[in-house]
């Protein structure tokens, strides 16, 4: 039996996703299987067996669920909602004892409450069980069994039914995480853009809580990113669970096979100013069962390649809006923190948030990062996630590309900057504009 699904991921990875799952297929299940379909802003369209969507969630490092088309229908009115969701065979999926949660996401739709239609869409599901298995399934908003999804355009509701559960970039080790983390998905699609493959030096020297390295490392390790969690689709009545074992046994072999031949260096580097961040970093590896990521407590300012051969740098510094760059500045003065002026830092955190604009310094720290790639990492490509579009000039590099990404609501860019021996190209401090690819 072929059902539809969509993948939505973070706005911008559509491509990077489209592209890691048709690897899923052709990769990870037999013909058929699985086929991948159009792309749409901010996810991708999927047909599939129940085993194909089961494989994209237990293997999908980019997408944030899959979720399981239901119905389609135009609407004018709330009522139309209700008709549409009332009229379809929910108790094929689940029965009134699981808990039940509905969310609703609208483009250009003209009703004026969106929560008044999430009402509709439950009391749709709910009058439809009632009557066809005599109770209704209770709400409950923090940790349903069951997820519907509605995507209200200007004149079409969609229903889903999520077959992910808890959203995919929880991976089940990261419990230590900053005040700023990337998410897991963001950070696999980055990787993806980068054109990273494992046996390829990668370095991010201000790495956080380590979400590029952990997700690098499980690629290059062959680690399914769920294969330590639970999904929404084990709990629906269609929950094949000889499909599933089958898939995650194949998905521990392939784990087995890698790390028994993986005695080699990864080849995986990061580095941080912040001790504290480092225990967060070291202490999520264990959990994710990864070994082997040398961490050094280092100002990204003094780095210099850990790896003979060039490889792709990746980072996402601080940011004006949610966390400050640290260290010293050029006259070996540290720098306090816009908390520590305001007497409101309690020095727990690693990295201290709040920026003011004329904080000068900041300028000082991108501009020494900046020289640091030119005159140490020759022949490396490097990739910096950032919401700040001055971002090359303060680095007086001249970014090669920069893709559109968003880091939650926050706009950003990925610059690429490659660093080819004797044509880094630098551009004025007064950061003049450049003709640069968008890869939108
Ligand atoms: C936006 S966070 C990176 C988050 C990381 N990608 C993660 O997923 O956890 C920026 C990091 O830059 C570090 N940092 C700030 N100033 C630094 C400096 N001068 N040198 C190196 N790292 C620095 C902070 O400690 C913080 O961990």
């Amino acid at each position: 039996m072929s059902f539809e699904f969509f993948a939505p991921c973070p706005r911008g990875l559509e491509a990077a996703l489209a592209a890691e799952l048709a690897e899923i297929a052709s990769r990870r299940l037999p013909p058929g299987a699985l086929a991948v379909g159009a792309e749409v802003p901010g996810g991708v369209h999927l047909r599939g067996n129940w085993a194909g969507g089961m494989a994209a969630n237990l293997h999908s490092r980019i997408a944030s669920r899959v979720l399981l088309k239901i119905a389609q229908g135009p609407y004018r009115s709330e009522q139309d909602i209700y008709t549409l969701a009332a009229g379809q065979r929910w108790e094929q999926w689940f029965t009134a004892n699981e808990t039940l949660r509905v969310d609703i996401t609208a483009i250009k739709s003209p009703l004026r409450s969106l929560e008044f239609a999430t009402l509709r869409v439950k009391d749709g599901i709910c009058d439809r069980m009632r009557s066809k298995a005599g109770a209704r399934p209770s709400i409950d908003t923090a940790y349903p069994d069951v997820r519907v999804f509605a995507f209200l355009t200007a004149g079409d509701c969609t229903l889903y039914l999520d077959t992910s559960g808890e959203p995919l970039f929880k991976r089940g080790w990261r419990l230590d995480k900053g005040a700023a983390p990337l998410r897991e998905n963001l950070a696999a699609g980055i990787l993806r853009i980068t054109g990273w493959t494992p046996g390829t030096p990668l370095y991010d020297p201000m790495c956080g809580s380590g979400t590029f390295l952990a997700e690098a490392a499980q690629v290059a390790l062959d680690i399914a990113p769920g294969l330590d969690r639970s999904f929404g689709f084990e709990r629906l009545k269609q929950f094949d669970s000889a499909a599933w074992r089958h898939l995650k046994s194949e998905a521990n072999t392939a784990r087995n096979t890698a790390q028994s031949r993986s005695h080699h260096d990864l080849l995986i580097f990061g580095s941080d100013i912040s001790d504290v961040m480092l225990e967060k970093a070291r202490a999520n590896f264990k959990r994710a069962g990864l070994g082997n990521v040398p961490l050094k407590q280092l100002d990204a300012r003094n780095m210099t390649p850990p790896a003979d051969a060039p490889g792709i740098l990746v980072a996402n510094p601080p940011y004006g809006e949610r966390i400050e760059v640290r260290g010293r500045n050029a006259r070996g003065e540290a720098r306090p923190t816009a908390r520590e002026l305001r007497g409101e830092d309690n020095g727990d955190e690693g990295f201290r948030r709040a920026q003011t604009q004329d904080d000068a310094p900041d300028s000082e720290f991108f501009q020494a990062l900046g020289d640091a790639l030119k005159q140490r990492f020759t022949g490396w490509r490097a990739f910096v996630l950032t919401s700040d579009r001055k971002l090359p000039g303060q680095l007086r590099l001249r970014e090669s590309a920069k893709t559109p990404l968003y880091n939650g609501a926050l706009e950003c860019r990925l610059f690429r900057f490659d660093l080819i021996a004797g044509s880094v190209r630098q551009r004025p401090a007064n950061g003049g504009s450049t003709p640069a690819n968008e890869n939108a």
